[in-house]
């Protein structure tokens, strides 16, 4: 049984988020905060592994594998839910052996690692490239890197439930958009689907352009069979994926300490600079209400202090 009893379903705290730049332009943002839902299964991930959870459990899997780096996100939640619900975990990480704290992490909750070198982890789009794990692991189910795919999205989908439940706690009764942190881009393409084209979702690019994210929300979506999904991207990576530059951290630290919610540089660090930025470029109309998603991840700062 791979599947959490069916009490446990993580309910992310909607607060207002009371910010100098936002109140001058008159925007109304709400933040979601994913970073609440449980102290180790934390953020977006949960979201993006539930539907893969459902589909191990279906096919009578003992347990999942999975692949990502030395700070990984998602393998972190992964080996969490292993150990909390009791399934076997595999991790397979990209590079050469590191003990960084979420390596230690794995360890402790258990989760079986394997290090794949660089070259060894780029060939996991290869066709083939899980035979020789699922021949030495046949009980497992294998999940893509970060849990994306048509299945992490559809998990995400009921992301929008949560808050609708809750905008009447803010004295809203409709809300314009999403703002929020892309990687995979699953997370978006998940809400999206759950919009349906009620509300536009507006994605800040973690990663670059050659990530391929509006070609994998794209496939998603298309895979969902959804005719006119509405979401916009916008380049939020200040040069790259996990690059980080004064002001940025400066951002996170004065932001951190007017509102007390601790952000991390990679995702949502980022996503709330680059929403600060088309604010004050006037991109929203003055009375614009928006969700701006706390994807979780503070695990992963760890690797930075
Ligand atoms: C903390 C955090 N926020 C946001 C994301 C982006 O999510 P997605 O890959 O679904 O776009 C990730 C992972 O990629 C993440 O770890």
């Amino acid at each position: 049984m791979l599947l959490p009893p069916s009490d446990w379903l993580p309910q992310a705290p909607l607060e207002p988020l009371l910010l100098d730049w936002l109140i001058s332009a008159g925007i109304e943002v709400a933040i979601l905060r994913l970073d609440q839902i449980d102290p180790l299964i934390s953020g977006n991930k949960w979201f993006k592994l539930i539907e893969h959870l459902k589909a191990a459990d279906l096919a009578g899997a003992e347990g999942i594998i999975s692949l990502g780096g030395a700070h990984s996100n998602h393998l972190h939640a992964l080996a969490a839910a292993g150990k909390r619900f009791g399934f076997t975990t595999v991790g397979l990480l990209r590079g050469h052996l590191q003990d960084t704290p979420t390596v230690k992490d794995l360890q402790a909750f258990g989760m079986q690692l394997h290090w794949l070198g660089y070259g060894g982890y780029r060939a996991r789009h290869e066709a083939g490239f899980w035979q020789p794990w699922q021949t030495r692991y046949p009980t497992l189910q294998p999940v893509p890197e970060g849990g994306g795919g048509l299945r992490g999205a559809r998990g995400c989908m009921q992301l929008k439930d949560q808050i609708v439940e809750q905008l009447s706690t803010l004295g809203w009764n409709d809300y314009e958009g999403w703002w929020l942190a892309c990687g995979t881009g699953t997370t978006l393409a998940g809400l999206v689907m759950a919009e349906g084209g009620e509300h536009p979702v507006y994605g800040a690019l973690a990663v670059p352009d050659d990530h391929g994210v509006a070609q994998q929300v794209e496939r998603i979506v298309q895979e969902a069979g959804l005719a006119d999904p509405a979401y916009e991207l916008f380049d939020a990576s200040r040069g790259g994926f996990a690059k980080v530059d004064p002001l940025l951290l400066e951002f996170i630290e004065q932001t951190e300490q007017d509102i007390g919610i601790p952000l991390e540089p990679l995702y949502t660090g980022k996503a709330l600079l680059a929403l600060k930025q088309q604010v004050e470029s006037a991109r929203f109309a003055p009375g614009t209400r928006l969700i701006f998603i706390h994807t979780g991840g503070l695990q992963g700062r760890r690797g930075f202090q």
